[in-house]
């Protein structure tokens, strides 16, 4: 560089420095400028009047926060460092400031300055109304999210009061009190949904988030992702931003692992080390990660079974099975049939279908199926005999219509029964041939106690019980 260019240059950068102060506080909603002490040395008149001063000279010599509450410039002075764009709240509405360190001959940190850019009336009003109306969305959509993560339902929602579903209740008030995992066991439809949110709610972690994964609904090859998450571009078709896994949103609250009967080994490995570390790491990342969640599995599979046959890891199983809890299906707890039909009747009226009341001779049509959907099925038919009726009372023939719709269109057995083998305990074949008798000498009196009972040869209050209690026989 030739020495003339250098002189251009060293003259050039003066003019642009003596430019860009001018250009800015000419056009600037305000300019101040303080000492190391932060005794503010110069305040020009109309930043001065947003303060509510008289003047600019009324600000000489005082501290700068006093004139100007929520100033940063301490900040500055004190780290050196600039802050170059940020908001200020002022009495007439927010502000775009800019602080910047002012240097001396040694390049200590003699004061600082500071630029108001821009209010509200000049410029940034679409700016702050755009922002918060981004704010407001977001909020709302965190609110919902947060009503969705919540637990749905309490214990009281679990219905019934026979022995088995009392001890159903009570182990699971145990549960809701320690930290340990819990696994949920049972037939589709008998509740562990249901009881997981409970557990969930009663416990020290209901104000944390209640987080559902259903291993069988989601591609074994996305799970991995759902589960522990993903950095960017960790796999094909990965979001380009990475992806947050459930675990994490699960944190400080429980994660609910349904159907884990249907887990791949690969991941089982994997959620072993986040029962027994609490830590884990996204995929295509090798941070770990620690977690501090509790964890509630159900499934509908003999885990057990799937232990013998090297579906399911014997190690996870152990760590999994610490508070087992067996939820009965509904053909062994009849008992609670009534007091099942009151809550799903009274359900649906709140929906909007018409009030209506069961007989005894409805219960009795109910009491002899066999319920391989259970609840989730009771509700189905409970419904459908509300809405084809239009008696205040559902009777036998109401309910037996919507069950034998029903049984005509349903060709898909419950998975336990699927899997059940070819021969079963006498006590259960007998119990079955009871209940299917019993079911067809009701069908023929049109769902008459007496009657049947007499064509039974059994007296009409030992059928009750039968039927209602799933009694064998004796
Ligand atoms: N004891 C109960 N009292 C009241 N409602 C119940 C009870 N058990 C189950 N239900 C109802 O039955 C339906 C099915 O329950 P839930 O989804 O909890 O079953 P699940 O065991 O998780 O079934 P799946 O294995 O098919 O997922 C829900 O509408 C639930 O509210
Ligand atoms: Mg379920």
């Amino acid at each position: 560089m030739r020495r003339q260019d250098l002189n251009d240059y060293l003259r050039v950068r003066g003019r642009a420095i003596q430019s860009l102060f001018d250009t800015i506080e000419a056009n600037s909603e305000g300019t101040v400028i303080v000492d190391r002490n932060l005794r503010i040395v110069w305040m020009n008149e109309r930043y001065a009047k947003r303060f509510g001063l008289d003047s600019g000279e009324q600000a000489i010599g005082r501290v700068c926060e006093e004139v100007i509450p929520g100033s940063l410039l301490r900040r500055v002075v004190n780290s050196g460092e600039p802050i170059l764009l940020d908001l200020l709240d002022t009495p007439q509405g927010p502000m775009v400031v800019m602080r910047l360190p002012i240097h001396g001959d040694g390049g200590e940190v003699i004061g600082a300055i500071g630029f108001a850019l821009l209010d509200e009336l000049n410029g940034l009003a679409p700016l702050v109304t755009r922002f918060s109306r981004m704010q407001n969305a977001l909020d709302s959509a965190r609110r919902s999210l947060e009503h969705a993560r919540r637990a749905k339902y309490g214990f009281s929602h679990y219905v019934g009061n026979g022995p088995a579903s009392l001890e159903v209740k009570r182990r699971a008030r145990r549960a809701a009190g320690v930290e340990a995992a819990v696994l949920l066991l049972g037939e589709t439809g008998t509740g562990k949904e249901l009881l997981a949110h409970a557990i969930h709610g009663a416990s020290s972690r209901a104000g944390g988030p209640f987080v559902s994964v259903n291993a069988a609904a989601i591609p074994a090859s996305l799970l991995e992702a759902e589960f522990f998450g993903a950095v960017a571009g960790a796999y094909t078709g990965a979001e380009r931003k990475g992806r947050c896994g459930k675990l994490k949103l699960a944190e400080g609250g429980t994660l609910f692992l349904d159907e884990i009967g249907d887990m791949p080994l690969e991941l089982q490995a994997k959620l072993l080390r986040v029962l027994q570390e609490k830590e884990f790491e996204p995929l295509g990342s090798n941070q770990v990660i620690r977690c501090d969640i509790r964890i509630i599995a159900a499934t509908s599979r003999d885990l057990e079974a799937a232990v013998a046959n090297g579906e399911f890891r014997a190690d996870l199983y152990y760590r999994l099975n610490v508070l087992p809890i067996t939820l009965p299906p509904l053909r062994e707890r009849l008992e609670d049939l009534p007091a099942l039909c009151e809550s799903i009747l009274e359900r649906l009226q709140q929906e909007g279908a018409p009030a209506v009341e069961i007989d005894q001779g409805a219960l009795a049509c109910l009491a002899a199926h066999r319920w391989p959907g259970n609840v989730r099925e009771l509700g189905n038919i409970l419904e459908r005999a509300v809405l084809l009726s239009d008696a205040a009372v559902l009777d036998y023939r109401a309910v037996a219509e919507a069950m034998g719709q029903r049984v005509a269109k349903s060709t898909q057995p419950a998975r336990m029964h699927a899997r059940r083998i070819a021969v079963e305990p006498l006590a259960v074949a007998r119990e079955r041939f009871e209940r299917d008798h019993i079911k067809e000498a009701l069908n023929q009196c049109d769902g008459r106690v007496e009657q049947a009972a007499r064509r039974l040869g059994i007296g009409r209050s030992t059928l009750y019980k039968k039927i209602l209690r799933g009694e064998s026989p004796g």
